[in-house]
């Protein structure tokens, strides 16, 4: 007998009875064929599922009434429809409205070629992966799982969006804000310890005087209440014999990276330029760093990024690109590219020239001075991760000023509760009570 051939498709991150029930359905009209969503084709309108495409298909594949599992690469259906050409296509009715409404419009047409059909299960009342992805943010993560993260993020997205944190409440606003733009979804995929905002926030100058156990006293506030994976600025890693300790610290906390920089001496900020003395590591004396850093990892999914400090210093492409490519060779696992140039130039075609030879090295930008340029522009240029580096703290200062100001001149406090400050019961219950 020649059975039917019936498609579905489903992220299947966290199986529940409503997945059941439509693969039961499914399974009444023919031989099921369940396209398991890719990473990449998940990330491209939400986050990023908690397990990854193997294990998720591996699950699916033992589900009862399961046929056959095979991968559905983006979020339209099309591409494997065609493909397979199914007699139906079933999804829960939920597609009928919002974002998927034109998905399940065009799944119609394209069926009606061949005279398929689109069966809508009824939505299961009380379960959904929403309301499970809500639970399991609120349960929290491991370190194994948050470290994974990050490459996990490279893999899947066009380019990996970091934002900066110096606390539990900057932590807070990155793991849960997000905009829709015109129907997508977008939020942050992760935080930056940033040097220069961990140490103004604590009232010093960015120049490593701040060590190590103080800056992951702000870093462990942030992990405490946040499951999205970290970005650590290790500044110029210090001294090769202190820098194996740092990797093996940062990788038992689940941070994915470290960047270093190849500046000795007396670190200033980069965006000083060669304002102030600074000097570059030989490229000897980086790499050993690197090599050692490397070596004493533990874990396969941790990453050092090395950070080239070339355009700062005033020197040109080819000192850039002649670390960069020296960097990868003595086993960074991606480069951090930094310049103050306002126009940005200097950072494509750093990326143009890098990419010719590394067509898939992770490269990482801070775009604070040539902050014009979308992240649709650096991912056409091969970046792969931004940093949005120091906003969050950059943002909160004058505000915090203009309020301070506000008590002072007017002798109480209406105007600047007025002007400024959020509701006393919006500040109650931002951070709500775990029961
Ligand atoms: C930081 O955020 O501390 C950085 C980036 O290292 S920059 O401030 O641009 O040097
Ligand atoms: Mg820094």
């Amino acid at each position: 007998m020649n059975r039917k051939i019936v498609y579905l498709g489903m992220s299947a991150d966290l199986i529940h009875p409503g997945h059941l029930n439509i693969i039961h359905e499914a399974s009444k009209l023919g031989r099921v064929i369940v396209g398991v969503l890719t990473d990449k084709a998940i990330a491209s309108y939400k986050r990023l599922p908690f397990m990854n495409y193997e294990q998720r298909a591996l699950i699916v594949s033992n589900l009862k009434g399961v046929d056959e599992v095979i991968p559905q690469t983006t979020l339209d259906y099309i591409p494997n429809i065609e493909k397979i050409k199914p007699d139906f296509v079933v999804h829960g009715d939920d597609w009928k409205e919002g974002i998927q409404k034109e998905v399940r419009q065009r799944v119609v047409e394209k069926l009606t070629e061949w005279g398929g059909k689109v069966i809508d299960v009824p939505y299961t009342k009380g379960v959904s992966s929403t309301m499970f992805n809500k639970y399991l943010k609120e349960i929290g993560t491991t370190p194994d799982i948050r470290r994974a993260r990050l490459r996990r993020l490279i893999g899947a997205k066009k380019i990996v969006r970091i934002c900066e944190s110096h606390s539990g409440l900057t932590g807070l606003i990155i793991e849960n804000v997000s905009v829709d733009v015109n129907g997508v979804k977008k939020e942050f995929d992760g935080m930056w310890s940033s040097s220069l905002t961990d140490s103004t926030s604590k009232g010093k100058p960015d120049i490593e005087a701040v060590d190590l156990t103080t800056r992951l006293h702000s870093l462990n506030d942030a992990l405490e209440c946040t499951t999205k994976p970290i970005i650590y600025d290790g500044d110029t890693g210090g001294k090769v014999e202190h820098f194996v300790f740092t990797v093996r610290t940062l990788e038992r906390l689940g941070v994915s990276a470290v960047i270093i920089e190849d500046k000795i001496g007396l670190k200033k900020n980069s965006l000083y330029g060669t304002s102030v003395p600074q000097t570059q590591d030989s490229i000897e004396g980086f790499c050993e760093k690197i090599k050692a850093g490397k070596k004493a990892q533990i874990t396969a999914d941790f990453m050092l990024i090395a950070r080239i400090e070339s355009f700062i210093a005033g020197k040109g492409l080819d000192d850039a690109l002649k670390r960069g490519y020296a960097y990868v060779e003595a086993g960074a696992d991606g480069i951090m590219i930094h310049s103050k140039d306002k126009s940005g130039d200097d950072i494509k075609s750093f990326c143009n020239e890098f990419r010719k030879k590394y067509p898939s090295t992770p490269i990482v930008v801070v775009p604070t001075t040539y902050n014009h340029i979308t992240e649709e522009e650096l991912s056409s240029w091969g970046v792969n991760i931004v940093i949005y580096a120091n906003h969050m703290l950059r943002s909160a200062y004058p505000a915090m000023l203009n309020t301070a100001k506000s008590l002072l001149t007017y002798s109480r406090a209406y105007e600047a509760s007025k002007e400024y400050c959020m509701p006393i019961n919006e500040i109650l219950d931002l951070i709500p009570v775990n029961d």
